[in-house]
């Protein structure tokens, strides 16, 4: 598999690139901060792995990380974008399929996983829905791995010079990985309303609301607090049958 990230780009994810910005920003942090915390999901994994998802796969770097410690991975998301991003980067990759599908209403029977892991989706969706999902959808004693930030928050105007200047070098970056337009589109991008009501939209969430839901839906789901994230893992207890035996 390739790894450059500059090399995994053929021109019409590019172009993808150029006409959606917020997608390049969520790149630069993919391509520099994703692989930070794949250790987390790897030490979920109880060897060996048949069947995992990655509920909100992205344009598939994680997914493809876990395509080489289980038999097969479903990477599904709800942008078709992501998906034609993830294709080209997952290329030739046998054990990977990639869906079009929401959070909210897994195209999958009861109990087809038995692993899922997610990584910064979460907040954007119905958290309980989504719980549910994840919790129908994930066999008995399968495992979940679950990465979330807090939630972005709402730039304010103007914005400080700090803020500023590390937009600058990170599209400064983006322009050396993925060429001047990309790079240009994403600095305008991060100063635009369309940004401030992405930004917006993001449901502001309590801690104790968060374990509240995790709790009833997912019941003893461990839960770990960083400085921006939270890290949550769990186990489906056993049927009746498995318990049995
Ligand atoms: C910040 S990106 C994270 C992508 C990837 N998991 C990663 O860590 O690199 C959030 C992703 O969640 C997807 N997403 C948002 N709402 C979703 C939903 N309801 N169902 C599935 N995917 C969703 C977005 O399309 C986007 O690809």
């Amino acid at each position: 598999m390739n790894r450059n990230p500059a090399h995994a780009y053929s021109a019409r994810p590019l172009q993808l690139l150029e006409q959606e910005p917020q997608i390049a920003e969520y790149e630069m942090h993919s391509l520099e901060r994703g692989a930070a915390f794949d250790e987390f999901y790897f030490q979920s994994i109880r060897a060996p792995v048949g069947l995992a998802l990655d509920l909100g796969c992205g344009s598939g770097r994680l997914t493809l990380a876990l395509a080489e410690r289980a038999q097969f991975v479903i990477g599904l998301d709800v942008s078709p974008t992501m998906l034609t991003l993830a294709q080209e980067r997952g290329g030739a990759q046998s054990n990977v399929r990639w869906t079009l599908g929401s959070a909210h209403c897994l195209p999958f029977p009861a109990s087809s996983f038995e692993m899922i892991v997610s990584s910064s989706v979460l907040r954007l969706t119905d958290l309980p829905r989504a719980l549910s999902e994840i919790e129908r959808v994930l066999k008995p004693m399968g495992r979940v791995a679950i990465r979330d930030v807090m939630g972005v928050r709402a730039s304010r105007v103007p914005e400080p010079i700090g803020k500023v200047r590390w937009a600058i070098a990170q599209s400064i970056k983006m322009t050396r990985r993925f060429g001047f337009r990309v790079g240009w589109k994403l600095l305008h991008y991060r100063f635009s309303k369309g940004r401030k009501e992405y930004c917006a939209r993001q449901l502001p969430r309590t801690r104790n609301r968060i374990e509240e839901q995790y709790g009833s839906i997912l019941p003893g789901s461990h839960i770990t607090w960083g400085p921006k994230h939270l890290f949550v893992t769990w186990e489906k207890p056993p049927s009746q049958m498995q318990a049995d035996e």
